[in-house]
């Protein structure tokens, strides 16, 4: 069989490619220069220390973040309850920005045996599922299906509670909205 020439050549400049660079990649320096070294006082980094410390207590605690997704979550319920889908929205929007807050600001927790429970690899698949169901339930201005939907996810909050050995932060479908200064009915 005769060889194809277009394709031996396009082989050849892919052989002499490859050595190039793996030829070039071995005359790199192994080690990249160290930066100039910034030179910070104990006295400064005594504050520095000091001033971290003073911002840390100032931050909201991951109850605090958790409380807001209650709210959010709730007043969603409310929301879709009177098919005023763009409330159902915005508070579908809020509660996953306040998971993902309260998953920063204490992103691996401890559970009773001691075991280390790393909250975001918890969140990411919920997001992917429950939680983008609810969007989805809210999208389609589907009740059924977002009755539904909100149900499973109080199930998948509850279960990140049990894995933070936190059972006794059970779930159930609001009876009455977290904000009452809201009017839950769609504009007009
Ligand atoms: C990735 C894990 C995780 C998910 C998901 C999660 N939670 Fe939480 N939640 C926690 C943890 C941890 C606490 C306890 C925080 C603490 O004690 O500082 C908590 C606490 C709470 C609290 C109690 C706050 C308080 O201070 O009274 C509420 C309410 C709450 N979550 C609601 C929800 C709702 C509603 C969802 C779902 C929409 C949800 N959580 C999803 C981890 C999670």
């Amino acid at each position: 069989m005769k060889p194809n020439r277009p394709y031996l050549i396009l082989l050849g400049l892919a052989i002499a490619a490859f050595v190039w660079r793996v030829g070039n990649h071995a005359a790199e320096p192994a080690i990249t220069k160290p930066s100039p070294a910034v030179q910070v006082s104990a006295d400064e980094l005594t504050a520095l220390r000091a001033e971290i410390e003073r911002l840390k207590g100032l931050a909201p605690s991951q109850s605090h973040a958790m409380a807001d997704v209650g709210y959010h979550f709730a007043n969603c319920w409310f929301a879709a309850d009177k098919k005023n889908w763009p409330l159902a929205q915005f508070n579908w929007e809020e509660t996953r920005a306040h998971l993902r807050w309260a998953v920063r600001i204490i992103p691996v927790r401890k559970d009773p045996q001691g075991n280390a429970v790393r909250l975001e690899e918890i969140l990411s698949p919920i997001e992917k599922t429950s939680l983008q169901q609810v969007g989805d339930a809210i999208k389609a201005q589907d009740r059924t299906q977002f009755i539904e939907a909100y149900k499973q996810m109080l199930d998948s909050c509850y279960a990140c509670h049990l894995a933070s050995g936190k059972p006794y932060l059970r779930l159930r479908i609001p009876e009455h909205p977290a904000a009452p200064i809201i009017n839950y009915d769609p504009a007009p």
